[in-house]
């Protein structure tokens, strides 16, 4: 026994030695990475071992915008600020030259927060979808098939579909037009955003102002996770976090077994000659391969860009689309000179033709200014695998450089009393930013559907313009909830009515 004991006592004295020089090493291992790094200005760090993370850990937990603390940094630290997030330095570039230089690039590919938001709580998410992957041959193949269904000619096509969905909301709108009921803009927009993509992209007729549907929650379930699971390596682990992780799990399953039954089913219509629409989901289901030759890693990757463009197809526009109502609420005279546009351009129109979308310059320049002030989708990273030069700081191999539209759309340097809504900085005649505006990222790695999303933002708007007016209702506040993706906390919720009713 007493034997039994010294070899116990032993080998847990040896244990704790172990971890002992682990933690050492580990220490050390970040002085080595403070002394390599340090010269880049950045502000001071919370704590030696977990940097500035304990400041995005506060941000998350008190609902804060994190890229606020962003802007402040980069107002306070120049153009080239770092940051350290335990042995992880990321550079927060906001000058235009290195921004052009990285982004617009293929050298540098997105970095390893990607593959964090592959998987979500031990759950494979985006997986290697079009906005996760990080292998460019695996991109490169996927985004050559996707181009087509995104280029103008093929856009065209879809007015029927865009003006029939956004006519369903109209229809909803009618119901509540009398200056009393109050609608929630956002989750209204958001019923049109996900009928339009369920049915352009998948086939699908989800009719969402009538139906019921699990999806909107289930979406913001995953997103919320993803923001945790990102900015918070050991929330999964935390026993008070246990409910919401089962939560976001369910929510991920959800996602993409009903990925597994739609693509099932349009894999048995193919199989039965059947003709099929040649759309998302078509591209998807080829640019996984051949049926004979399939993997389980190929049936994985349709689901993941399932699952991608499921959310990347309408979420980032609903909260557009809800931002642009907000900021019309409190801007009579931008709002009459847009509806005096519209009243040219589409008359009493019910359908809008895409030639029509073209002539609505000034509501082209009002969208642009809302994701000026609101990118919905604020940022972007890019691993940097050589030594660089950003604004005369060398930047040895090895951080990740991080990129916000929302840090340099509110700089004033690059826009001249930044938190003012003017359209007129997206005058045609007015010179264009440099490499300081970018709410659909630049270079290979940007936004497929910008056009798309254009095309429909554009669209709402302009039948929402046409016909109604809105109020929002007290209580209401502009702030902004960072979910990921940016979004109006309060939801947009406004009493409407029809333009000629003066009640
Ligand atoms: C206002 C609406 C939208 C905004 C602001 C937006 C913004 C962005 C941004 C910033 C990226 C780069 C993401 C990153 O670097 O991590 C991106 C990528 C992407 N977006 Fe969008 N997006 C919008 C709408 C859409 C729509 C409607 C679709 C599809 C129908 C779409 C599909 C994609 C895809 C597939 C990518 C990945 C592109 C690639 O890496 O090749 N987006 N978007």
């Amino acid at each position: 026994m007493a034997v039994l004991y010294v070899i116990l006592s032993w080998t847990v004295m040896f244990l704790l030695f172990l971890a002992f020089i682990a933690f050492l090493s580990f220490c050390l291992y970040m002085k080595h990475i403070h002394n390599k790094y340090d010269h880049i200005p950045g502000p001071p760090r919370d704590s030696f071992l977990f940097g500035h993370s304990p400041s995005f850990l506060r941000a998350l937990k008190n609902d804060e915008v994190i890229f606020d603390t962003f802007l402040e940094w980069a107002e306070n630290y120049g153009p080239v600020c770092r940051l350290n997030l335990l042995h992880y330095v990321v550079i927060l570039v906001t000058c235009p030259e290195g921004t052009k230089e990285i982004l617009m690039s293929p050298k540098y590919p997105k970095d390893y927060s990607y593959k964090r938001l592959s998987q979500l709580f031990g759950l494979r998410f985006l997986g290697n979808g079009l906005v996760t992957t990080q292998d460019h041959e695996l991109w490169y193949k996927q985004r050559r098939i996707m181009d087509p269904l995104f280029s103008s000619l093929y856009l065209r096509g879809l007015m029927d579909t865009f003006n029939e969905r956004a006519e369903k909301l109209m229809t909803k709108l009618v119901e509540v037009a009398d200056n009393q009921t109050e609608a929630s803009m956002l989750r209204l927009v958001n019923f049109v955003t996900l009928d339009v993509i369920a049915k352009v992209a998948f086939g699908m007729d989800l009719d969402m102002l009538k139906n019921k549907s699990v999806f909107p929650d289930a979406i913001q379930k995953c997103l919320k996770g993803m923001v945790f699971n990102i900015r918070d390596i050991f929330f999964q682990y935390k026993p008070k976090n246990r409910p919401f992780v089962k939560e976001v799990r369910e929510a991920c399953r959800l996602l993409r077994t009903t990925g597994a039954q739609w693509i099932h089913d349009r894999k048995t219509a193919m199989q039965n000659g059947e003709d099929v629409s040649k759309d998302i989901l078509t591209q998807i289901i080829k640019s996984a391969g051949k049926e004979e030759s399939m993997t389980s890693e190929d049936e994985e990757l349709m689901l993941d860009n399932f699952v991608t463009f499921f959310i990347a197809g309408q979420e980032t526009t609903t909260n557009q689309v809800a931002f642009c109502i907000m900021e019309l609420t409190r801007h009579p005279d931008i709002l009459e000179k847009l509806k005096k546009e519209v009243d040219d351009v589409i008359g009493m129109k019910r359908d809008i033709s895409y030639d029509d979308l073209g002539k609505l310059v000034y509501l082209s320049q009002v969208l642009k200014e809302t994701l000026r002030i609101y990118p919905t989708a604020p940022a972007t990273t890019r691993d940097v695998p050589n030594d660089i030069v950003i604004d005369g700081i060398h930047i040895p191999k090895g951080v990740a450089c991080f990129f916000s539209s929302y840090v340099t759309g509110r700089m004033d340097k690059f826009f001249k009393d930044p938190l003012k809504f003017d359209p007129d900085r997206f005058h045609p005649d007015a010179p264009k930013p440099y490499y300081c505006y970018y709410p659909f990222s630049l270079g290979p790695r940007s936004c497929l559907g910008q056009t798309f999303a254009q095309m429909e933002a554009k669209l709402v708007m302009a039948k929402l313009l046409q016909r109604f007016d809105f109020t929002l209702s007290p209580g209401q506040t502009f702030d902004i909830v960072d979910n990921g993706t940016l979004r109006p906390k309060s939801g947009v919720v406004c009493s409407v009515r029809h333009r000629n009713d003066k009640k």
